[in-house]
């Protein structure tokens, strides 16, 4: 690997963007492991024991994970419209996401949200070494996956809707479910959603949020807005269950 990443062509394949992705991960710095947990959640479940062992993970999404040809299929078209694109991850340790972010839309705007923002902020030299944030440093925002951050993220988003998201983070149900319910309602009408690392919140988040059509992809779940079509099937499909629900109760 070069110590320059090539930038990514707006008409490249859904092959060659997942290659892509898998190359730029690597460059700025690719699977780390054992990072310790400096500052965790209050309502974080886990005992000091659990919290001590092993430490967090990272640059560990496109080829350790997998999950590149998903990422790459769903943020093709993103790349090819060429518009300013809002990200938001929650969930980034190291920055190495949102370095691979800023490259991929150069011009968007790239938000970093963590408990704690001690690592990022660490390694922000060695990432920028690498050619990472031309433009600046990346915006970073303490955020709380297990709490109402909606107001929060009112005020950093300043009106801007998200392209976007990518959960990162805790990776429990909780945390996707809370963090998911701060996050929707800014959401731009066509958006798309990465949850990673969760096998089985898929099924929770298609029944809460019906306007989404949910796709699992092993342990990466992918939430894209349902065609209008869809909406209406699902909520007529709501009110007959319940109605004939009652009516054999
Ligand atoms: C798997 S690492 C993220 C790896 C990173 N996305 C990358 O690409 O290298 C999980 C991150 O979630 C953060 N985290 C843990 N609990 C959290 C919470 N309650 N709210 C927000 N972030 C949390 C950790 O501090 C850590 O940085």
């Amino acid at each position: 690997m070069s110590d320059d990443t090539t930038s990514v062509e707006p008409a490249a394949s859904c092959r060659e963007l997942g290659e892509w992705l898998v190359r730029t991960e690597d460059h700025y710095g690719g699977f780390h492991k054992g990072i310790p947990r400096k500052t965790v959640s209050p309502l974080d479940p886990r005992s000091p024991e659990e919290l001590e062992r092993g430490g967090m993970i990272g640059g560990d999404r496109m080829s350790v994970h997998g999950y590149a040809p998903s990422y790459a299929e769903h943020l093709a078209p993103f790349v090819r419209s060429g518009r300013r694109i809002v990200l938001v991850e929650a969930g980034i340790l190291r920055g190495t996401g949102l370095a691979l972010w800023s490259e991929l839309f150069p011009g968007g705007r790239v938000i970093g949200l963590d408990i704690d923002l001690s690592h990022v902020r660490e390694n922000l030299p060695a990432l920028k070494a690498r050619g990472a944030f031309p433009g600046g440093d990346p915006e970073l925002h303490e955020y709380d996956q297990l709490i109402d951050e909606t107001e929060k993220l009112r005020r950093l988003l300043g009106g801007d809707r998200i392209d976007v998201y990518v959960d990162d983070g805790l990776h429990s149900e909780a945390s996707i479910l809370r963090s998911f319910a701060s996050i929707q309602p800014f959401l731009a009408k066509r958006c798309v959603c990465f949850v990673e690392d969760n096998a089985q919140v898929w099924w929770l988040l298609q029944e809460r949020y019906p306007q989404y059509t949910v796709l699992r992809r092993g342990e990466l779940t992918v939430l894209v807005p349902s065609p209008w079509w869809l909406r209406w099937k699902r909520r007529v499909g709501k009110i007959l269950r319940r109605t004939l629900g009652r009516s054999f109760a």
